[in-house]
């Protein structure tokens, strides 16, 4: 039995395809023991993976930053990522996709010997943005961000970003958007824009924020809608009196934020720059 998620559900680990509920791994697997792992959220539409290759690229990033040795090549991973989608009923899901160091002695340091990294990947349901959240926007609340200076990694050690999204739940909003030294970094797992002036800015890509796979696409859209794109450090003051506001993930894809501690954002309607970027959005997803 698994709370709140079919046991029956295919998931992939270490080679072997099996059902949720019969998957295992040892206590002393340093994800377990540590978070000392990295992972990936992929969406699909109709049976197809949203831009796997920037997926792929980030994978490797994020390995490389904490010495993990890439433990199958990108033809074995996509075999398995096609495997858990043909596998998932309904028009989208996600696939998630863990590696860990792997299963030895508990010692904070790395293990002295080589170890096999755990790969584990499973498949769920992607619930689509509701209308009400696509036309009337969605709620915040701000908060300091307490994370550690590794943002830039999609590491398994999440606990700061899991208080953090405990502050929204508890707040009655559906996220929160924090500050680093007064400056806006990004929610606690998505990515928030400004725009101010008609004109689209975010925080610089550098180890205070992931660099979500909707940063690059966001750019490209903007680009084509003909919106102009700014990377640079947004001071606290610039987020509450911007014009309009969005929030991005693989799972929010593209949401406008309407309403930020209580307050409205700009006429505290969606704006004209999400509904474009949100049109690009909604084009790449049908032409996949
Ligand atoms: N989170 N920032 C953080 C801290 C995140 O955890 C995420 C994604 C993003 C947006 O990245 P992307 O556009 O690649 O989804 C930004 C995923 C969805 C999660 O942890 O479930």
């Amino acid at each position: 039995m698994i709370p709140g998620m079919p046991g029956d559900s295919l998931v992939y680990l270490n080679g072997e395809f099996t059902r949720a509920d019969q998957a295992k791994i040892s206590v002393l697997d340093r994800g377990f023991i540590f978070g000392d792992g990295i992972y990936e959220v992929v969406p699909a539409y109709r049976g197809k993976a949203f831009r796997m290759a920037e997926h792929f690229k980030r994978l490797e990033r994020s390995l490389a930053a904490i010495r993990i040795p890439m433990p199958m090549d990108r033809a074995a991973l996509t075999a398995v990522i096609d495997r858990l989608i043909a596998s998932a009923a309904g028009p989208a899901c996600i696939v998630y996709l863990q590696i860990t160091r792997g299963v030895y002695k508990r010692d904070h340091a790395f293990p002295a010997q080589p170890i096999t990294p755990t790969v584990f990947a499973m498949v769920t349901p992607l619930v689509l943005p509701s209308a009400k959240q696509r036309e009337q926007g969605v709620a915040v609340v701000s908060i300091e961000d307490e994370r550690w200076l590794h943002c830039e990694i999609k590491s398994v050690s999440l606990l700061g970003n899991v208080l953090a999204r405990q502050q929204a739940v508890e707040a009655g909003v559906d996220e929160v958007i924090q500050y680093r030294d007064g400056l806006l970094t990004e929610g606690s797992s998505s990515n928030i824009w400004v725009v101010r002036d008609g004109k689209l800015l975010a925080p610089p890509k550098n180890n205070l924020i992931l660099e979500g796979i909707r940063y690059g696409l966001m750019a490209e859209l903007a680009e084509e809608a003909g919106v102009s794109f700014e990377a640079r450090p947004i001071p606290r003051a610039e987020v509450e009196s911007a014009d309009e506001v969005l929030v991005t993930s693989a799972t929010k894809e593209v949401l406008p934020v309407t309403r930020i501690d209580g307050k409205p954002v700009g006429d505290g309607k969606p704006g004209p720059v999400y509904r474009l970027l949100r049109a690009g959005y909604d084009a790449r997803i049908a032409a996949l």
